[in-house]
């Protein structure tokens, strides 16, 4: 007994101190956990492009690539880009009257980002695009919806005249006088007078959408919120797992293949306004058509193209826009609010849509979008349940 005694009481002491270190160290994680969100840098900044040097080698390339972009296009890209080595010359083909204009300067390290004001709807043009023969079947549903809350920065391009809608919705309805053919010409046509509207109106973000979009300004705003627009930013969902591969033709008598990813028009895609600037020898006035051209490929190919083959400039790739190539239904009906662009299957897959369950049937939502709109906005007059 008394030979046990001592063993046992010795191994009782161990257990205290144990007991005592496992319960500081318990203490002391608990303080640290505490710590954590203090010491951590603001969470946004994760997302942020940094400037590589690839962009950089993009820019030096420009400004021997450049030919003869107009000269507000130039002494803009000249304001946004600072006054950094490789940033374009202010001098050369300013007016006086320009010259007098600073360049910033601020946009380029992330040390701009925590001054500037927040971004605003007003900032964003969002460019739908559609054909005479949707006004009624598709139009009308987006301008009920979403397009209802912005009218002043949507603007719907299309190839016909229809002065009653206008009149009756008030919308920004922009007749591009380009065909109304599905050709690769004529929405290559439309997609260059989507640029030349955009650069002309001065906002901060460039995003197109189709006409079976539904664009949830809420997280559009919050996505973009993330970026600066004087950064080279082009988001969107790649529609291939892969970069495509395309045969550019340089000379006449050879071609050279590229290869580059582009984002799939139909589920949207946005370009800040620094980016979209320096696309101006390849987009403005008409020179999308000739690129488009040139590689023969579809319009939002081609903006891959010029984006990221020509200007080095990476697709930022997103999985917050939704086309109708995707099936739709397999979106987490939790998640359905929180993503930027939505779409719907159409005339030949009616059932992919989104799932939602909201004031609406499906036989009488069948795009899901009223419902999809009553849920982000119950107070709207026309919503079941609306005050
Ligand atoms: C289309 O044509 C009409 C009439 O000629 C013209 O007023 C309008 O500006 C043109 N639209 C565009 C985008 O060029």
């Amino acid at each position: 007994m008394h030979r046990l005694r001592r063993p046992i009481r010795m191994h009782i002491a161990p257990v205290g101190v144990n007991k005592f270190c496992f319960l500081f160290s318990l203490a002391f994680c608990g303080l640290l956990l505490l710590l954590i969100p203090a010491l951590q840098p603001p969470a946004r900044q994760v997302d942020l492009p940094q400037p590589r040097p690839q962009a950089r080698r993009a820019r030096a390339g420009l400004q021997h690539r450049v030919g003869v972009p107009g000269a507000s296009v130039r002494a803009e890209l000249s304001r946004t880009e600072g006054t950094g080595p490789d940033a374009l010359s202010p001098k050369r083909g300013m007016g006086p009257g320009r010259g007098a204009t600073p360049p910033t300067g601020k946009a380029g390290g992330p040390s701009g980002y925590r001054s500037r004001k927040p971004l605003d709807f007003k900032d964003i043009f969002i460019a739908v695009k559609t054909t005479r023969k949707y006004h009624k079947s598709r139009l009308e549903l987006l301008i009920q919806t979403w397009v209802s809350r912005h009218k002043e920065q949507t603007f719907i391009f299309t190839d016909g005249e229809d002065k009653e809608l206008q009149t009756r919705t008030g919308v920004n309805l922009i007749n591009t006088n380009c065909s109304a053919a599905h050709t690769r010409q004529a929405l290559c046509c439309k997609m260059s007078v989507e640029y030349d509207k955009f650069i002309e109106s001065q906002k901060k973000w460039f995003c197109h959408v189709d006409d079976d979009n539904y664009v949830i300004l809420p997280s559009l705003l919050g996505l973009l919120s993330s970026y600066h627009h004087s950064q080279d930013v082009y988001l969107g969902r790649p529609s291939l797992d892969h970069a495509i591969e395309a045969a550019e033709r340089v000379k006449s008598d050879g071609s050279v293949s590229v290869k580059f990813w582009f984002a799939t028009g139909g589920a949207g895609f946005c370009i800040s306004r620094g980016l979209a600037l320096k696309m101006s020898p390849w987009a403005s006035l008409g020179n999308f058509i000739s690129t488009a051209e040139k590689i023969r490929l579809p319009d939002d190919c081609t903006i891959g193209y010029i984006i990221e083959a020509l200007l080095e400039v990476t697709l930022t790739h997103t999985h917050l826009f939704h086309s109708h190539l995707e099936k739709l239904q397999k979106l987490p009906t939790d998640t359905v609010l929180e993503q930027v662009t939505l779409s719907f299957g159409g005339f030949e897959n009616r059932r992919n849509v989104v799932s939602i369950v909201g004031g609406f049937s499906l036989a009488d939502d069948p795009t899901r979008f009223k419902t999809v709109h009553c849920l982000l906005y119950p107070e709207t007059s026309w919503c079941p349940n609306s005050a």
